[in-house]
């Protein structure tokens, strides 16, 4: 009887190991012969520990199941995927929450034993590499061209031109950076994939040191995924044993090898160049661009920095054409977007679906509405630095471009839902004061901005000069928007003009107190 229990971090949270011991001890009192496989998640967070059991039929999930639950789920045959228990869910590939997404990047996650080689090449692991080096490294980076893929890290940057720059680069050495410093607040989309199917990052990696002449790859993780880097370490010492990194990769010419390097904590070091000084050792200073990191990056040299989500799309686009990924999404939003459910919703999860669905259907449809059954107020899609969003602009389809009209970005793909509780003043503070905080203090806008910025939503708040202030608010943000040097103090101002903007009964109770 094999049995699932996945080992991300989230249904370890939940009990996962709690539950794996119960099941053992459980089959051993009844003599039932059992094999648990620990995979990934699927990413139905709500759900976890999910177990799956596997039946002729296909895999039936139970969940979210606890060690209590064990024993009475034998007893009603769960291990040969029968179905009467309150925890059952039925054939997990029925399950609309899963059989209505188009699982590109995340094929594997949530199936297959992250650790094992044999279950990632059995569902189509390492062909995209074996593809690339039969067509060389410049038709591999037209691929990537082709397939319209763009940086999933939040700046929507075409990673095939980034490639073709790097590519062309003349140095001594290259490299590959992979940026996992995932700090968007609602996101956990590169967790689940270096947890879950962390073999899909390296082929990637491989495939792009391969294409653009780079030898050596980075992953900078955050020391906050301790369960990732040591997923990635145990993959690529496998990867190495079997001869898929080191010296002539796979039989071929290519020598590319990796290692992994953790963050300390600091949300700028998701900046590219902060990171890259932070790899190299130093403080996570933001440098300035140009020269952009494509031709001086890692230790002055030429460097591809992929977001993970970007980089672990890059098998599939080679083994199956970058014509079949292109086919997927709308506009210029090429393939498809692994997008983080999180906040004050039902569902919480992993929803990898094609650009061009709205962003109400992600909420209703997938996240099931609010958790606390009241009527939804606003998104935060993008993470910190993301706009805040009324449910009358949620018909906005999930697009790089439409996004950008209603002045707001799909960032790496995180949404967090508020209920009509929120205090959007509060929020419009809290964004001054991360920035504050989160400051790599090398411009003025950003670092003393912020710090003003969240002293006049104090002043707002208590309902002085409230008219004055706000302006003033409004003043700030245009010179963090333009004077700021990075991404941080340059993006500050959309989550608090866009909580002004769309919620601006909340910016004058202060004044009606007062009153
Ligand atoms: P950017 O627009 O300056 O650059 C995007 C990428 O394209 C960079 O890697 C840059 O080096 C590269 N690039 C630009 N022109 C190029 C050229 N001609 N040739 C080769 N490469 C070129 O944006 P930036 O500052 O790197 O990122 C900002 C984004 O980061 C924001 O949109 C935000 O959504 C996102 N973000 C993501 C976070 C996360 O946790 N994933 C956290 C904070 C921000
Ligand atoms: Fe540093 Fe802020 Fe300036 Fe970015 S905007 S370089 S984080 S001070």
């Amino acid at each position: 009887i094999k049995i699932y229990v996945p080992i991300d971090v989230a249904a370890l949270a939940c009990g996962a190991d709690e539950v794996v011991l119960a099941i053992q001890t459980e089959a051993l009192k009844r003599g039932l012969p059992v094999e648990i496989v620990r995979n990934g998640s699927r990413g139905l967070l709500w759900l976890e520990p999910m177990v799956e059991v596997e039946t002729p039929k296909g895999r039936v999930a139970y969940g979210p199941v606890e060690a209590s639950d064990v024993k009475a789920l034998f007893d009603d045959g769960f291990h040969e995927g029968k179905g009467k228990h309150k925890l059952h869910i039925g054939l997990i590939d029925q399950h609309p929450y899963l059989k209505n997404q188009q699982r590109l990047t995340f094929a594997r996650c949530g199936i297959t034993d992250p650790r094992s080689l044999e279950a990632y090449k059995a569902l189509g692991g390492y062909k995209g590499l074996e593809k690339a080096i039969k067509l060389g490294p410049k038709d591999t980076v037209e691929e990537v061209f082709n397939s319209g893929l763009r940086g999933r890290g939040g700046a929507g940057f075409p990673t095939g031109i980034k490639w073709r720059t790097v590519a062309a680069a003349k140095a001594d050495r290259k490299y590959v950076v992979i940026n996992a410093d995932e700090g968007d607040s609602g996101t956990f989309s590169d967790r689940m994939i270096m947890e879950g199917d962390p073999f899909v990052l390296i082929e990637g990696m491989t495939i792009c040191g391969m294409a653009v002449g780079a030898t050596y790859g980075y992953v900078y993780v955050r020391s906050e995924y301790p369960h990732a880097i040591k997923a990635l370490n145990d993959c690529i010492a496998i990867a190495r044993k079997a001869g898929l990194l080191g010296k002539k990769v796979m039989g071929s010419s290519y020598d590319f090898d990796m290692e992994v390097r953790m963050g300390a904590g600091a949300y700028v070091c998701g900046e590219e160049t902060s990171l890259l000084e932070s790899l190299e050792g130093k403080r996570g200073l933001v440098r300035a661009k140009p020269p952009l990191p494509a031709l001086v990056g890692a230790f002055g040299k030429p460097t591809v920095i992929n977001n993970v989500m970007s980089m672990a799309s890059v098998p599939i686009i080679l083994s199956e054409g970058g014509k079949y990924y292109a086919d997927f999404g709308m506009g210029r939003s090429r393939g498809t977007m692994p997008v983080q459910l999180a906040g004050n919703l039902k569902y919480g999860g992993l929803v990898e679906i094609a650009f061009g669905c709205t962003l109400g259907s992600l909420v209703y449809d997938y996240g099931g509405g609010t958790a606390s059954g009241r009527p939804e107020r606003a998104v935060q899609v993008g993470g910190p630095l993301g706009a805040y969003l009324p449910t009358s602009l949620w018909e906005t389809l999930f697009d790089y471009e439409e996004f950008a009209k209603i002045g707001a970005g799909v960032g790496h793909g995180g949404i967090v839902l508020f209920d009509d509780t929120v205090d959007m003043l509060k929020m419009a503070r809290f964004a001054m004061e991360f920035c504050a905080i989160e400051s790599c203090g090398k411009c003025t806008p950003c670092r003393i901005g912020s710090t003003r910025g969240a002293e006049t939503f104090d002043k707002i708040r208590a309902g002085i000069d409230v008219e004055k202030n706000l302006a003033l608010i409004g003043d700030l943000s245009e010179t963090m928007r333009l004077g700021s040097l990075c991404a941080l103090g340059g993006m500050t101002p959309f989550p608090v003009d866009s909580a002004m903007k769309y919620f601006p009964e909340d910016f004058r109770r202060g004044q009606k107190l007062q009153a």
